[in-house]
């Protein structure tokens, strides 16, 4: 699939903080997905980074003031023109405060006041700037200006101190632009839904410190969750115990333990989505008793008694009226006939199946190989991919069915 970024002309202005060393990964990663890069930068700037790594990156000329030392004027307004969208990243308070008070005595700051493209700004700065009252009045006056603004995240800063002030990780501004870029020209069937998904593993508990689950690590869950939100769907994440954490903000993440929790948030959302899909791999029994103290060990064997846990996604096809609804199968053995069955059985609209034979494919890996197959005897199958790019492939689907 063709990226979002190919052909996209992204502006970046580099001001003089230390983050301005994390901007190189970003420009990369947007020359390899296709983006034209230009990058500008404040003077201070440059004794954080050279404008050399930064040209060699872009692969386009860095520009650093008015004019260059053979006497070309450098036109700033041109150079606004010129880009799809700006992005001030890392802005320091300094820089902040010029853009949020329209002064204009450097090359960025004289570009961002001739921009008419949208503008993100990615502040960055020790934590009790960022939450000085004057950074925050400069912030929501530059909100109400129009622009995005990419907040600052928690962690150590350079001063040695924690807290929150830290320029977002290039990935989280990346996942901004592309928001940005979806949304400005892609029209999917997702926009405006609502999708409820399911993602990682159940712990059935034993007692206060011991549980039985799986090794679902949640990152396909979680892969069609943000691929989802990019497309504008209204996401409800719903997830057992995970290390993972949703990258766009506007993904609802609801953590629970036990497929019993899950089953309760399931339904208290069901009712309302377009889309249901359940990629949990959830635990299909459970401790009959769960002791109230730990167990302690004696010379004895010791047996646990399981019970069946209640199907979710077997229910949600029982109750099912207007959802469309999917489900995914990891299979050993007999995959495509297990999944066939069900998806039957489930009442769904599609299954995905997984198989634990392929290579690459199945839990705690970044890459998965799929096999779909829907309720009119449909079969998709796909190669091996990295679980974002099967993420796409099962919401062009879901897009499809909900267009017909
Ligand atoms: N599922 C569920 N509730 C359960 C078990 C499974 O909602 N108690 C859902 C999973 O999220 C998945 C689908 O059912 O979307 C199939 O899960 P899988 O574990 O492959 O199948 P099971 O129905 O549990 O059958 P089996 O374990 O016998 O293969």
């Amino acid at each position: 699939m063709k990226s979002i970024f190919a052909k996209k002309k992204v502006l970046i202005g580099v001001t003089a903080g230390i983050a301005a060393y994390k901007i190189h990964f970003l420009i990369r990663n947007l020359i390899k997905k296709g983006a034209e890069v230009k990058v500008m930068m404040t003077p201070d700037a440059q004794n954080f980074v050279t404008p050399l790594s930064l040209s060699t990156l872009s692969k386009n000329p860095v520009i650093t003031d008015f004019y260059s030392q053979d006497g070309t004027w450098h036109n700033h307004v041109e150079l606004a023109l010129w880009a799809d969208v700006l992005l001030i990243a890392p802005c320091t308070t300094n820089t902040l405060a010029k853009l949020a008070n329209g002064l204009s005595d450097n090359f960025l700051v004289a570009t961002y006041l001739s921009a008419k493209c949208p503008v993100m700004i990615a502040p960055a700065m020790d934590l009790d700037m960022y939450a000085h009252p004057s950074t925050e009045a400069n912030l929501t006056k530059l909100q109400n200006y129009g622009n995005r603004i990419v907040p600052a995240e928690e962690g150590e800063l350079a001063s040695g101190l924690v807290g929150k002030g830290r320029m977002a990780e290039p990935e989280t501004i990346e996942a901004y632009l592309e928001d940005y870029f979806y949304t400005s020209d892609y029209h999917s069937e997702l926009k405006g839904k609502k999708l409820l998904i399911t993602a990682g593993p159940t712990y059935e508990p034993i007692d206060p410190v011991r549980f039985i689950g799986n090794h679902s690590s949640g990152k396909m869950g979680f892969a069609i969750a943000e691929e989802a939100s990019r497309r504008g769907a209204e996401v409800i994440l719903i997830s057992g115990p995970t290390a993972l954490q949703p990258i766009h903000s506007k993904i609802k993440r609801i953590s629970v333990k036990s497929a019993k929790e899950m089953m309760e948030e399931v339904f208290n959302y069901y009712e309302e989505v377009d889309v249901a899909i359940m990629s949990a791999a959830v635990a299909d029994y459970t401790p009959k008793v769960v002791a109230d103290q730990k167990i302690k060990k004696n010379d004895a064997e010791f047996t646990i008694e399981l019970i069946k846990n209640p199907d979710i996604l077997k229910t949600m096809g029982e109750q099912k009226t207007h959802q469309l609804l999917v489900g995914f199968a990891l299979e050993t053995q007999n995959e495509e006939e297990n999944a066939k069955g069900k998806l039957q059985r489930k009442n769904l609209d599609f299954i995905v199946l997984n198989s634990l034979q392929d290579s690459g494919a199945g839990f705690q890996k970044d890459t998965n190989k799929i096999k779909i197959f829907t309720k009119d005897q449909e079969v998709f199958d796909f190669g091996l991919k990295s679980k974002n790019e099967v993420a796409q492939d099962i919401l062009n689907l879901v897009e499809e069915k909900l267009k017909a």
